[in-house]
């Protein structure tokens, strides 16, 4: 930045209001400038003018300026008009190929929503290649037939959900489970043939296993809630000297499945392991040091955060709970500013993959609230259930193995925060469950 256009860019960032008598000419003079930042920041200011005699300067700088961002808001200044003539112009527009320049213009026309021409116009839109351009035309013409759900209910949870453990295969108890009645998942599923508690036909049959599951947990999740994923590429070792080991990227598959079925991406927090906790795969390339045979230790693991597609924003769901209970559940004191999150896996005598507890706590703190039902459908040892009950949250958690519904209850037998809880932990199977719901 030289230090006129500097002097240049503050005076015009600076210009706030401008009077009725404003003479636009030296503005108008700068729009041949050289710098981008100028042109734009000129435009922002002759928009204050909403001067009708400008369209065609806006008009001329949308099909002849080489800077997307100028060319943008000289749309934005056309919508800024609020005047019916300038109608013809943006309906022009809503044909141009940057799609902010179309979302400017539907912005300008939507100020006529109730004119017939406009509606027509932007109900076509409703087509539009753009994604989030048939977002915006779906909710400003309620298009979206989502199911409403009841504002009251929304911090609830049926009673015969909160604290149970249910051992079974998942795809049974979640039939049992009623619509919108979670709200947080977090799980770790298992990790395709990699560990020695599951075993898939085919990685296809894995992937269509977790869809299934993934379908249903977004059917009982609340309005707008969340959803974390914890899963990291794996290798199967080789079948023999002359193979190659193979790798499958599992968060990558299984995301265009989870947004297809109405799953938004929020996030992706990278949980990171010490090195030396991770299995060691630099010897060879350590000694050889060949390009192509490199082979970096796998350190961390992905926590996709995901929320339920919903028009509503996070503001809702948030006016939903009582002042007390969102002044309870904050956040105070450090926490992690940043995507990476450093923990140190844990190992446990029963289960060869479990989640560290603190893991647990920071995924349940940051997107739940007290009271909130929090759900894992792959509970192993029950980590996610334990770090719910601490922080007085209630779990719901389904495990298909015994030995490690055994081991959740040894775990929380040894918590003492149940003792004066309403809903003492229950383990019962799909069945039990069952016929505790139908009563
Ligand atoms: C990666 S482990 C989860 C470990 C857990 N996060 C913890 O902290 O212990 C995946 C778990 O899913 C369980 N599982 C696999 N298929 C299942 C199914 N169909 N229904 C329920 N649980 C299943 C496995 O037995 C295994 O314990």
């Amino acid at each position: 930045m030289n230090s006129t256009n500097g002097d240049l860019y503050k005076l015009l960032n600076k210009l706030g209001r401008l009077p009725e008598n404003f003479d636009e000419k030296p503005l108008l003079n700068l729009l041949n400038h050289q710098s981008a930042k100028v042109r734009f920041l000129v435009v922002k200011n002759l928009a204050k003018l909403s001067n009708f005699s400008l369209i065609e300067t806006y008009i001329n700088l949308i099909s002849s300026d080489e800077s997307s961002t100028v060319r943008r808001e000289a749309a934005s200044a056309i919508g800024r008009l609020r005047n019916p003539n300038a109608k013809q112009t943006m309906f022009k527009l809503l044909d141009d190929n940057d799609p902010e320049v179309v979302l400017q213009s539907i912005r300008g026309l939507l100020v006529f929503k109730k004119d017939e021409d406009v509606i027509n116009k932007l109900l076509k839109l409703k087509e539009h290649p753009n994604e989030i351009i048939q977002e915006v035309i779906k909710k400003e013409f309620k298009l979206n037939n989502d199911k409403i759900s009841n504002d009251e209910d929304h911090t609830k949870s049926p009673d015969f959900m909160k604290n149970a453990v249910i051992q079974g295969d998942v795809r049974e108890t979640l039939k049992l489970v009623p619509d919108e009645s979670v709200h947080l998942t977090f799980t770790s599923p298992p990790y395709y043939n990699a560990r020695d508690y599951s075993t898939y036909k085919s990685y296809q049959e894995y992937l269509d296993f977790l869809e299934e599951i993934f379908k249903e947990v977004h059917r009982v999740t609340k309005e707008g809630r969340f959803f974390l994923l914890n899963t990291s590429p794996i290798i199967i070792p080789r079948v023999g000297r002359q193979y190659s080991s193979k790798r499958y990227p599992i968060p990558y598959d299984i995301h265009p499945l989870l947004i297809k079925m109405g799953w938004e991406f929020i996030d992706d927090i990278v949980w990171a392991k010490p090195e030396a906790s991770v299995k060691n795969r630099n010897a060879g390339f350590l000694q050889h040091r060949k390009p192509l045979g490199y082979k970096p230790n796998a350190c961390s693991e992905c926590v996709m955060v995901y929320r339920k597609k919903t028009d509503k924003l996070i503001d809702w769901n948030i006016k939903q709970y009582d002042k007390k209970i969102v002044e309870e559940s904050k956040i105070n004191g450090d926490y992690e500013s940043s995507n990476i999150w450093n923990i140190d896996p844990t190992f446990d005598k029963t289960h060869s993959a479990v989640f560290p507890i603190e893991l647990c706590n920071k995924v349940i703190k940051f997107y739940s609230f007290k009271g909130d039902l929090v759900f894992d459908p792959f509970a192993g040892s029950g980590t996610f259930g334990k770090s719910a009950m601490n922080l007085n949250r209630f779990f719901f958690l389904t495990e298909q193995k015994k030995q490690y519904v055994d081991r959740i209850k040894e775990n929380m037998s040894q918590s003492k925060i149940f003792s004066d809880n309403n809903f003492k932990p229950r383990f019962l199977n799909t069945k039990e469950f069952e016929k505790v719901i139908k009563k």
